[in-house]
């Protein structure tokens, strides 16, 4: 291990590219015809990467001098330190809009800038009193050696936020759209309705390039109303078979996202990442997308970007941003909080892979690009594809308009012929097997509501309480089921598409007029 390490502190040190201004260098006909997106769950920066500032100093990590008080309010409080111990965390942190306020600010009153990022402990033992010490741990490098390799091959983004200091739903919808139009937790019933904001995809589509979802169980972007329409049944793949197979035949769309299993069983553990998910599962799960993509015909015009959508509740020591950050869309939060959408979440882990990519980048904040307040957050993907892609839509939001872009790392004049073909086999994390009695957390419950929807269930009076009932294993036979059925008779009614124009949203149509507008009925006919 020592040698290893040794020889990937050489390797970083062998190049080093600060990204100045990430001009658009590499912007429309450049060599990037291929963007992969894949986004874990619920993991700090410094949790997952920090403690590779011991491989590469140039990275904002950590050295173990981090601390939080076990009291924001006792001077004379028990400090706990930054370890790197992280194992395999069940239960998990918090990350609600209010647990997050307490880990960031310390308390409830958001005033202090830059924020003291010391409440971490604090909000943790109010949840138990093992949970301290589970949210102040790193995974040392070679725990995640797929990350290792790839931060010292490729480039990591040490300066890239939640793009909302908020849970799972609404970071992920900051993905794909620039906002979460207002959403700051997960709302299952507008879930369910589906969120009515104009994606990417359809900017992409109307552009004339690809898009395509590689998913397991569900796919999560449903929670889009718009990728319900019809016209995209064609667009959903699973994972298992045809990520590969596209991949080995050169057929990738321009934007390719990848989902993983959220829902873990024996045969079929999670790969997400989540808490309590074994994060071995997570690495093997990017190693399988990595390897795939290095095999295959396209990967001299192709961009991986791996990030999270939030810090799960773990520990991070870089001060949340909360000067300058734009409202995306004028939409306030619920009551009582009404959050403006001024403050971003918790740094979060960000890498990107490409032949293009310099070895041992990595790219700090965008210098005050566009703006002086800019910063790397969710936002900053779609803000790129509109570059990269030369999309003649406007920017989806204030948001994207004001977040940096990353077209620059592509800085080489030709593709690399060094890249790995194989990254290292990680260690096994977790000693037990998939819990598939356990009850559905709650972002799993949201998977089954909207699975629901798909199905014609959630009319059903009380089939919330089904939800509430249901463990792992049944939650996760459902849903693929569920997600099956929906595509096929979606792949079906395409095929007549004159004759029933209409059949996905018709169900929807029903329960939700205010959010739809009249941007299903152009393809209602
Ligand atoms: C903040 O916390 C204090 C003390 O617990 C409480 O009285 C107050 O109502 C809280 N304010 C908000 C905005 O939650
Ligand atoms: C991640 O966040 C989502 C949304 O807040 C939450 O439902 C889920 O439980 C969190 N992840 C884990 C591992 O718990
Ligand atoms: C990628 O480009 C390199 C350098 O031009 C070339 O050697 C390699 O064969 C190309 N790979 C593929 C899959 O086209
Ligand atoms: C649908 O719209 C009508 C008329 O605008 C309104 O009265 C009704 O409450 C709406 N229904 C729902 C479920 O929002």
């Amino acid at each position: 291990m020592e040698e290893i390490k040794r020889r990937l502190v050489a390797l970083s040190y062998a190049v080093l590219v600060l990204l100045a201004g990430a001009a658009s260098q590499a912007a429309a006909g450049g060599p990037i015809k291929t963007v992969v997106i894949v986004v874990m769950e619920n993991r700090s920066f410094d949790h997952m990467l920090g403690w590779m500032k011991r491989l590469n100093p140039e990275i904002d990590g950590v050295d173990g001098s981090e601390w939080n008080p076990t009291s924001t309010t006792d001077p004379s409080a028990t400090r706990v330190y930054f370890k790197d111990g992280a194992q395999y965390v069940d239960p998990d942190p918090g990350h609600s809009f209010e647990a997050i306020r307490e880990q960031v600010f310390g308390s409830n009153v958001t005033s202090a800038s830059p924020p003291p990022m010391n409440g971490f402990v604090q909000q943790a033992a109010s949840m138990s009193s093992k949970m301290p010490e589970a949210v102040m741990n790193g995974f040392p490098s070679e725990m995640v050696a797929v990350y290792e390799s790839l931060v010292s091959e490729f480039a990591v983004f040490d300066r890239w936020f939640a793009a909302v200091p908020a849970s799972t739903q609404p970071n992920r919808m900051y993905v794909h759209s620039a906002t979460s139009h207002g959403a700051t937790s997960n709302d299952a019933t507008q879930l369910a309705l589906g969120y009515p904001q104009r994606t990417i995809f359809e900017n992409i589509d109307d552009a004339g390039l690809s898009f395509g979802i590689y998913y397991q169980n569900i796919p999560a972007v449903l929670f889009y109303r718009n990728l319900r329409k019809l016209k995209y049944a064609a667009k959903f793949h699973p994972y298992d078979h045809a990520f590969k197979d596209h991949a080995a035949g050169g057929t990738l769309p321009n934007y390719a996202v990848i989902e993983q299993r959220y829902m873990d069983t024996k045969d079929q553990p999670a790969t997400d990442d989540h808490p309590s998910h074994d994060v071995y599962r997570g690495q093997m799960f990017i190693k399988e997308i990595y390897e795939t993509l290095r095999a295959a015909p396209q990967w001299n015009e192709t961009l991986l970007v791996i990030t999270y959508d939030e810090h799960g509740g773990f520990y991070d020591h870089v001060p949340t941003p909360v000067r300058g950050v734009p409202n995306p869309d004028g939409i306030l939060g619920p009551s009582p909080s009404k959050f403006n959408f001024d403050r971003l979440g918790v740094r979060v882990p960000t890498i990107m892979v490409s032949p293009w990519i310099e070895k041992g980048t990595v790219v700090h904040g965008p210098n005050g690009s566009p703006t002086p307040t800019s910063e790397y957050e969710h936002s900053s993907i779609t803000a790129t594809m509109k570059k990269i892609f030369n999309l003649p839509s406007p920017y989806l939001t204030k948001r994207d308009a004001w977040a940096g872009t990353f077209e620059g790392i592509i800085g080489r004049t030709e593709p690399r012929t060094d890249c790995p073909v194989q990254l290292p086999t990680p260690v096994k994390i977790r000693k037990t097997e998939a819990n598939e009695e356990a009850m559905l957390s709650e972002f799993q419950q949201e998977l089954v509501q909207l699975a629901s929807v798909l199905n014609g269930d959630h009319r059903t009076s009380d089939f919330q309480n089904v939800i509430k009932k249901m463990n792992v294993g049944h939650g996760s036979a459902y849903v693929e089921s569920a997600v099956k059925r929906f595509l096929e008779a979606g792949m079906a009614a395409e095929r007549l598409d004159s004759v029933m124009p209409c059949l996905l949203e018709l169900d929807l149509e029903a329960e939700d007029n205010s959010t739809s507008g009249g941007s299903d009925k152009e393809y209602c006919g």
